[in-house]
């Protein structure tokens, strides 16, 4: 089938166990061949032909290479069970480093569980623990090295974009990806973004390359700002980042006052301490808010909204209009990090 539509038609054969994941898929100049583990049904052959232009070949696919697929495939039989059951499932890859969580009475294992990320994923190179509570300033924790390169320094790739990240100085997250998404394309050219806390800048640079627009970028962390201003020399920006260094409350009044017609407000445990300084940095005509928090209870995002509107009004605005609002992610067990896009006038 052509390459086009070879995306769809491999999901398709995924969701219905028809793709044999023991062979390599073949790829020519034109055209994909999928290895298939069983006869398609006369309906799984319909749905196909809509999706795209298949024909069935008959063909020798080579064997794929099956390493292991987890962590705690690699380390079983060579740590203890008990300590075993304590390593995490889930961490990070920043780029070529990965930061994980390692509970302290397993942490005598840590150059075990290292050198298993490294096995698993061949292109980690550095692999760090993260340990102690985390700083409440510059959101940070303290890292340990207990595998490969020591390093701290990497290059992540994000939408098409480029991000130097220093992991043990500044706060960067991949699972913020789907979120820096969703905000950077709801804005248009020519518009101004006050980016509050902008950290190495994934919000305001994926916005400057997608648009000719304006970001304010601030921080208080000096090291964060030193990673946004490589961050737009790395990449072609069609818009244009500013890097604050300092506080959004310092500098939003003093030098962005009514300038913005979006504000990003990223800093979900504190962010409703700072309504009234993005009512400050909006147009006096309105604009929108994208405001990250916390909440519990029964009903996270209305809780969020109840929040968001109650700082607005404090500050003499209206929220107008919520746009949207999202969980972002479980942050501790039963509260969530939610997210609410709000028109204020
Ligand atoms: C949760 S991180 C978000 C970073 C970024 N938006 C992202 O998606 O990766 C919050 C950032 O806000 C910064 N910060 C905390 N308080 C601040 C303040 N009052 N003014 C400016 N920046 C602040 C921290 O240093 C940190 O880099």
């Amino acid at each position: 089938m052509q390459k086009s539509s070879a995306e769809k038609v491999r999901k398709f054969l995924l969701e219905r166990s028809l793709l044999d994941k023991n062979l390599r898929v073949k790829r020519t100049e034109s055209h994909v061949v999928f290895p298939l583990s069983r006869e398609p049904s006369s309906e799984d052959l319909q749905t196909l032909k809509e999706i795209a232009d298949v024909s069935f070949v008959v063909e020798n696919f080579e064997k794929v290479r099956i390493g292991p697929r987890s962590i705690k495939e690699v380390l079983a039989g060579k740590i203890p069970e008990d300590a075993l059951a304590e390593v995490r499932r889930s961490f990070d890859i920043i780029g070529d480093i990965a930061v994980i969580e390692v509970p302290q009475e397993v942490m005598r294992y840590g150059e075990e569980i290292g050198r298993a990320i490294m096995r698993v994923h061949k292109n980690v190179r550095a692999v760090f623990a993260k340990v102690g509570p985390v700083d409440t300033e510059f959101r940070v924790r303290k890292l340990i090295h207990i595998a490969g390169d020591k390093r701290t320094t990497t290059i992540h790739r994000e939408h098409g974009c480029l991000f130097y990240v220093d992991v043990a100085n500044v706060y960067f997250s991949p699972r913020l990806s789907t979120e820096h998404l969703r905000v950077a394309s709801q804005v248009s050219d020519n518009e101004v973004v006050i980016d509050m806390f902008t950290g190495v800048g994934p919000f305001a640079i994926l916005i400057a390359k997608r648009t000719a627009s304006t970001v304010f970028a601030i921080d208080k962390n000096p090291h964060a700002i030193e990673c946004l201003r490589r961050n737009i020399e790395l990449n072609k920006l069609k818009g244009e980042v500013i890097p604050l260094l300092g506080d959004a409350r310092d500098i939003v009044p003093s030098r962005l006052r009514g300038k913005a017609t979006r504000v990003i407000m990223n800093l979900p445990l504190y962010a409703h301490q700072f309504i009234d300084v993005a009512c400050i940095g909006l147009r006096s005509e309105g604009g929108i808010v994208h405001f990250y928090t916390i909440t519990g209870g029964q009903d996270p995002k209305g809780e969020a909204v109840e929040i968001l509107r109650k700082g607005v009004e404090r500050s003499g605005r209206i929220l107008e209009e919520i746009l949207s609002t999202r969980v972002v992610r479980e942050y501790a067990p039963r509260k969530w990090q939610v997210v609410v896009d709000g028109r204020i006038r």
